[in-house]
C-alpha cells in the first residue's frame, strides 16, 4: 500500500473517498458547510463530532466522504491523531485510494508539534492496516492501495510522516513474530529472524547455541529449556552509531511457546501462549526502526530464547539452578519461568555495565488482573530512569502506571534451601514479587525498569490502532527511549 502526504491543501480529485476529521466543536451546520461537507446528511446519522465516530456520506459533488469525529479540538493530541490515522484506512478499507484531511486539527502547530503530530498519524495508517495472513490459504486482497494525507509540507513534518511509516512497519514486525504459532517460531527460528534484521539494519549480532549457553553458564536458560526438544538461543544485537554517547540495554523474554512445564497450564490458559516472547519482540522491534531514528547511544539488546516444555526429564518442582552470576534458584512451579531466564538475561547486561536497562516482558498474569489489557505495569530501581521510562511511553502513547518494588516484599522469594525461589511464598503481589526477583539480578548501580506486558502484549480485539491478536506493545516506547536518552547521573 503506497502511504503519502502531499502538499495541496485540498484533496487530489484522484480519490475515491475523502475522510475528513470534525471536531465536535467544529460540527455545526455553518462550520460543515463551510468545508463543502454535508450537513444535513451527517446530523441525520447522530453525527456530532465526538470521538471515534463515524459516518459514511457523499457531499455536493457526488463524491464518497467518510467523516470521523475527534472530540473536542482542544483535547486533540498525537495519540488521537495516530487512533485517526488508524481509524481512517480501517473504514476506508473498501475504496481504493483514500485521501484524508486532516488539516484543522494540524494547523496551528508550531513545526516541532507539527511535525510529532504527522508521525503519529503515519504510525496509525500503518499499524491501521496491519493484517496477519500468514497462514491463510486465501488472503482477501484489501481493496485499499493509495492513501494521501493532503495539505503537510515542510522538511520537519516530511521526514516525521517517513518515520512514522517506519516505526509503525516495525511494530507491525513485532505483531508478525507473536502472532507465528510456536511449533513454527521455534528459538532457533527466532534468533533467525534476528540475524535477518541484523543484516539488514548492520546491527552487530551474536548468537549463542546450547553448547555456549552451556559454556556461559546460563543456568536459568538451560533449566527452562531442560523439557524442551528445540535447542535454546541467546540473542545479543548491538546498534552503535558514531560516537556514541552512553549505552543504553534492552532486554526481551523471548519465551516461544509456554506450556508451563510439569506445572502445566490448563488448555485455555496455553491458547495464547505463543506470545509469550512479546518482549523479545519488542526488542527486535526496536531495532528494525532504530536508523530510521537514530539514537546517540549505542543499544544492546540481550534476548534469551527457549520455549517452556515438559518431556521425561524436564526441570521438577524442588530442582535448583545456577544463574549466570551465581545465585542459586529454587524452582519450585515450572510456570514462572521468564524471570529464570531474564535472571541470566539482566545477569549478562550486567557484566557489561551500561548506562540503564529496560526489560519487557510478558512474566504475570497477575498484571491483567491489576491493570487490564491496556495498560502495563512500569516498576524501577531508580526514579529518575523511572520518569524517563514513562515520558518516553507517554510521548510514545504507549500506556503504564509504576508499581513499586517494597523491600518489605522482598523476604516473600526467600527459599529455604537455595538462594531465592521462584514463586512467591505470600498470595498477591504476584507482578511486584516478580519484578522484586528480577532486581536480584541488576547490579546495585544500574538504573534498570521492568515493564511487564503480559496483559498488553495481546489483544482479543481490534480497536484503531491496536489490532487482535499481537499488539507489539512497547516498539515505540523503547524508540522513543533511545532517541531521547542520555546518559546522566540518575
Ligand atoms: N507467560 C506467563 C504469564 C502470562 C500469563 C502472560 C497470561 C500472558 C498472559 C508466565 O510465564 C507465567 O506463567 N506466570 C505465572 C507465574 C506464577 C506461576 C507465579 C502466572 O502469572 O500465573
Ligand atoms: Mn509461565
Ligand atoms: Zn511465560
Amino acid at each position: 500500500m503506497s502511504l503519502k502526504i502531499s502538499p495541496a491543501r485540498s484533496l487530489p480529485a484522484a480519490v475515491d473517498v475523502a475522510v475528513v476529521a470534525i471536531a465536535s466543536d467544529k460540527c455545526s451546520d455553518r462550520a460543515l458547510k463551510a468545508r463543502k461537507l454535508p450537513a444535513a446528511a451527517l446530523s441525520a446519522q447522530g453525527f456530532t463530532g465526538a470521538a471515534d465516530q463515524v459516518a459514511f456520506v457523499s457531499d455536493a459533488a457526488g463524491r464518497s466522504v467518510i467523516a470521523i469525529g475527534v472530540g473536542s479540538s482542544k483535547s486533540i493530541d498525537d495519540n488521537r491523531l495516530r487512533r485517526l490515522g488508524a481509524q481512517a484506512v480501517r473504514a476506508g478499507s473498501r475504496s481504493k485510494r483514500v485521501g484524508i484531511d486532516v488539516l484543522d486539527l494540524i494547523e496551528g502547530r508550531s513545526a516541532a508539534e507539527m511535525a510529532s503530530g504527522v508521525r503519529a498519524l503515519a504510525e496509525g495508517l500503518v499499524l491501521g492496516s496491519y493484517r496477519f495472513t500468514e497462514y491463510r490459504s486465501d488472503p482477501k486482497p484489501v481493496a485499499l492501495t493509495a492513501v494521501t494525507v493532503a495539505g503537510v509540507t515542510g522538511k520537519p513534518a516530511t521526514d516525521a510522516f517517513a518515520q512514522g511509516l517506519k516505526i509503525g512497519d516495525a511494530q507491525n514486525f513485532a505483531r508478525d513474530l507473536v502472532n507465528r504459532p510456536g511449533g513454527d517460531l521455534t528459538p532457533a527460528a527466532l534468533a533467525q529472524e534476528a540475524v535477518k534484521l541484523a543484516r539488514r539494519e548492520r546491527l552487530t549480532i551474536e548468537v549463542l547455541n546450547l553448547a555456549q549457553i552451556r559454556r556461559q553458564k546460563l543456568g536459568g536458560l538451560l533449566g527452562v529449556n531442560r523439557g524442551s526438544t528445540h535447542e535454546p538461543r541467546f540473542v545479543k544485537l548491538t546498534y552503535t552509531p558514531r560516537a556514541p554517547k552512553g549505552t543504553l540495554a534492552l532486554v526481551g523474554k523471548g519465551i516461544t511457546f509456554d506450556s508451563g512445564g510439569l506445572s502445566i497450564k490448563t488448555g485455555e490458559g496455553m491458547m495464547t501462549m505463543k506470545m509469550d516472547m512479546g518482549g523479545a519482540a519488542a526488542v527486535l522491534g526496536c531495532f528494525a526502526a532504530i536508523r530510521a531514528v537514530a539514537p546517540t547511544c549505542k543499544v544492546v539488546g540481550y534476548m534469551p530464547m527457549t520455549d517452556n516444555m515438559s518431556n521425561g526429564d524436564a526441570t521438577r518442582p524442588g530442582d535448583v539452578l545456577t544463574i549466570r552470576n551465581g545465585t542459586t534458584v529454587e524452582v519450585l512451579n515450572t510456570d514462572a519461568e521468564g524471570r529464570l531466564i531474564l535472571a541470566d538475561a539482566l545477569s549478562l547486561a550486567t557484566e557489561d555495565a551500561p548506562d540503564a536497562i529496560v526489560d519487557l516482558a510478558t512474566l504475570t498474569g497477575a498484571v491483567e488482573i491489576a491493570l487490564g489489557g491496556r495498560i502495563a505495569a512500569v516498576m524501577s530501581n531508580n526514579d529518575a530512569w523511572l520518569d524517563d521510562v514513562e515520558s518516553a511511553a507517554e510521548s510514545a502513547g504507549e500506556r503504564m502506571w509504576a508499581l513499586p518494588l517494597p523491600a518489605d516484599y522482598r523476604p516473600f522469594i526467600d527459599s529455604d534451601v537455595a538462594d531465592l525461589r521462584n514463586i512467591s511464598k505470600s498470595r498477591g503481589g504476584g507482578t511486584i514479587t516478580a519484578g522484586l526477583f528480577l532486581q536480584e539480578f541488576v547490579g546495585e548501580n544500574i538504573p534498570w525498569a521492568h515493564i511487564d506486558i503480559a496483559g498488553t502484549a495481546w489483544s482479543e480485539a481490534d480497536d484503531a490502532e491496536t489490532t487482535k491478536g499481537g499488539t507489539g506493545y512497547g516498539v515505540r516506547t523503547l524508540l522513543e527511549l533511545a532517541r531521547t536518552f542520555t546518559p546522566r547521573r540518575r
